[in-house]
């Protein structure tokens, strides 16, 4: 079996932290499965060469792609020349739309190798963080963020809109993920209905998609205000597969990421379905990046930690290869090389980002 995966190292630190993952992925290299790499640019250094921050070749290589390797665009460079779709990170914008990625995955675990260090550097109680296990899964293509805009000097508004079918689509894609489990977690919808009517008309539509579909799957409305509170003071309780909009979803899965770890660690995926989803008309795309940036001012000093974007090739594993024993393999060697205290400086360590890859191979 060859596996096509794209990488798009980008833009400051982003090519020294892919480098040390790419090594990763060629450890699980054998005569019965290859990795075909493929190299391109995004960003900045696209804006560079090509004139564009992502060319359509690329957009159609990753159409192409079993899978995307993304690390991160942008910098000073760019910054103030082109914005928006344009601009050094409208490449990965462009290609979020190319690939119709609707859905952002962030695991948040306490077992997760990112939590290892979440003792030292959670603001949270030790007490807090322990038994926390659930995903956030984002609608990452619709509502507030995408909708309708106006912009006047006294007066600004953007239409916060969800039709049933952008619902009910990163509604199965939660519940599969929660059919991962054995017995399957329950599925936490997060919603404003309260007082938002998009809200309203998505609280109706995960109701009907999970009772007629997932009748096997508990589910669960949360109000989003009361969520965060949740997450701040019992996130246990949230234990599951949370599902939100794009806005409350972007909320709740920063405050959620402050829980584990910190920007270094903190692996996503993006998807348009799972491997298996009969709803699917195209093949499941899957793109996977840090929830870091570019992190200029430390680019090119063997100084980025590069656990997040290795943590990505587990996460890839997991949701588009179908190499879930593989992707605990790489979580295991990730949380033995942190708790061994070989970390970046980041972390208060003294690694460099190729000592860390480098141990994090020879634990596997
Ligand atoms: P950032 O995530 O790049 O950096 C925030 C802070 O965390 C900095 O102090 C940085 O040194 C540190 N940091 C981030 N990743 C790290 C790592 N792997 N190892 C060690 N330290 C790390 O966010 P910031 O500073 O807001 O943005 C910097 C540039 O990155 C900007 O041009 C921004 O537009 C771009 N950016 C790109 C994103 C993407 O490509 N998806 C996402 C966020 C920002
Ligand atoms: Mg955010």
């Amino acid at each position: 079996q060859t596996f096509k995966i794209l990488v798009l190292p980008g833009d400051g630190i982003g090519p020294e932290v892919m480098s040390e993952a790419v090594k990763v992925l060629k450890v699980f290299e054998s005569p019965e499965r290859m990795f075909e790499i493929r190299q391109e640019l995004i960003g900045g250094c696209s804006i560079d060469a090509t004139g564009k921050t992502v060319t359509e070749d690329v957009k159609q290589a990753a159409l192409d792609s079993d899978a995307v390797l993304f690390a991160a665009a942008g910098g000073p460079k760019w910054d103030n020349q082109r914005r928006g779709l344009d601009g050094p990170e409208g490449g990965l914008l462009q290609l979020r739309k190319a690939m119709d990625i609707y859905a952002n995955l962030r695991p948040c675990s306490s077992t997760s190798p990112s939590a290892s260090i979440a003792k030292e550097f959670s603001p949270f109680r030790q007490d807090i963080i322990e038994g926390v296990d659930f995903v956030v899964v984002r609608e990452n293509c619709g509502g507030a963020y995408f909708g309708r805009k106006v912009e006047e000097e006294t007066y600004a508004m953007d239409e916060w809109g969800y039709s049933e079918a952008e619902i009910q689509r990163v509604t199965r894609l939660s519940a599969e993920v929660a059919l991962r489990h054995d017995p399957p977690w329950p599925v936490i919808s997060l919603d404003k209905a309260n007082v938002l009517a998009s809200s309203r008309l998505w609280r109706r539509v995960v109701e009907k998609t999970m009772s007629a579909e997932y009748p096997q799957v508990k589910l669960v409305h949360q109000l989003a205000d009361s969520a965060s509170l949740i997450m701040a003071t019992n996130p246990r309780s949230l234990n599951g597969v949370i599902l939100a909009d794009n806005t409350f979803g972007d909320m709740i899965s920063d405050q959620a990421g402050s829980i584990v770890g910190t920007l270094g660690v903190l692996p996503s995926a993006s998807l348009n379905g799972l491997p298996g989803d009969k709803t699917l008309k195209t093949r499941p795309y899957g793109l996977y990046e840090p929830t870091h940036g570019s992190a200029p001012t430390i680019a090119g000093q063997n100084i980025a930690n590069p656990v997040a974007m290795i943590l990505c090739v587990a996460l890839m594993f997991r949701y588009s290869l179908n190499m879930e024993a593989e992707a605990q393999r790489i979580e295991n060697a990730v949380r033995k090389v942190l708790d061994s205290g070989l970390r970046t400086p980041d972390l208060g360590g003294k690694a460099g980002t190729i000592e860390v890859g480098d141990a994090i191979i020879s634990a596997l």
